[in-house]
């Protein structure tokens, strides 16, 4: 029997040991998948735990993506360009960290039936500019014209120089923008059922939608936010981000087990159901 963990704080809300277990069953494996509580000051050492014989790997989430980084042994092209991990591999005790979000948000694109082709093809504009937002970034650089707009500019602009092929654009034009957008992305937190926060808010201003676009939220609890209610509501093909927590979980599966194929499916059903009886 192998272990596998998720080093988060708090450790509580996170749907991934649900779809892990329900995958694991599926595939007729008897390894664990448990969230571990793991406050900041205690990661060298929940890190360190990670390289024990019986760990397989682990998931890694808020607050530890970016601080993790330094004490692994290594780290994928994608994770040291996206500046997060969300997945460790442990190999005879050397760790490996890899970021499967940017799969993760690939797969919620296509799932949604968007076709990605060269740089001069769709134009996609990312609202956000944090983590969230560099994973799509990444997974879209060359694949698409990208613009990132976000509340606090100057971290906008930051992404935009870590990314040539980004042009950053202050909120107030966001407008003018969206007449042209093929793909509307929401990567802020904007909308999310959170402590203290209202999630009936929409990341777009009042009465402003795209024209056309495809609109695709990372948020998924709610399962539909404002944003996507509002563009349902205006004809829009409206997606959420249950689609990329469940294919960047089966990404991080294929990375521990080393199988092409684990049960998608299973996942899918098992996040679903949890998120609806919260
Ligand atoms: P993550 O790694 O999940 O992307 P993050 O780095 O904290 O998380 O980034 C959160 C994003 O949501 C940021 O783009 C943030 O905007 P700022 O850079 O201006 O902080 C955005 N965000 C959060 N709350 C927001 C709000 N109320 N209005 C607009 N943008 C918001």
């Amino acid at each position: 029997m192998a272990e596998l963990r998720l080093l988060a704080w708090p450790a509580g809300h996170s749907l991934s040991p649900v779809m892990h277990t329900a995958a694991l069953k599926e595939l007729g494996l008897t390894h664990t998948y448990r969230a571990v509580a793991v406050p900041p000051e205690k990661l060298q050492g929940a890190v360190n735990g990670l390289r024990s014989a019986g760990v397989l790997g682990a998931n890694v989430t808020v607050p530890h993506k970016e601080r993790i980084m330094p004490l692994l042994d290594s780290v994928s092209d994608a994770a040291r360009k996206v500046g997060a991990v969300n997945t460790v591999t442990n190999s005879d005790g050397r760790l490996h960290g890899d970021n499967t979000d940017v799969h993760g948000f690939l797969a919620l694109l296509e799932s949604a039936g968007v076709r990605l082709a060269g740089d001069g093809g769709l134009s996609v504009v990312v609202l956000g500019a944090g983590g969230a937002a560099r994973a799509a970034v990444y997974g879209l650089a060359g694949h698409a014209r990208l613009t990132v707009i976000n509340r606090t500019v100057a971290r906008a602009e930051a992404l935009a120089a870590a990314f040539p092929q980004v042009e950053a654009v202050a909120p107030a034009a966001s407008e003018e923008l969206l007449e042209e957008a093929d793909v509307l992305v929401n990567t802020t937190s904007v909308g999310m059922e959170l402590e203290g926060r209202d999630p009936d808010e929409s990341p777009l201003p009042p009465g402003v939608l795209p024209a056309r676009a495809v609109v695709v939220d990372m948020v998924y609890r709610p399962e539909r936010t404002r944003l996507l209610r509002d563009a349902a509501t205006a004809g829009l093909p409206a997606f959420g981000g249950l689609e990329m927590l469940v294919q960047q979980g089966a990404a991080s599966l294929r990375l521990w087990t080393g199988l092409a194929d684990v049960p998608v499916s299973a996942m899918r059903s098992a996040a679903r159901a949890a998120l609806s009886g919260d």
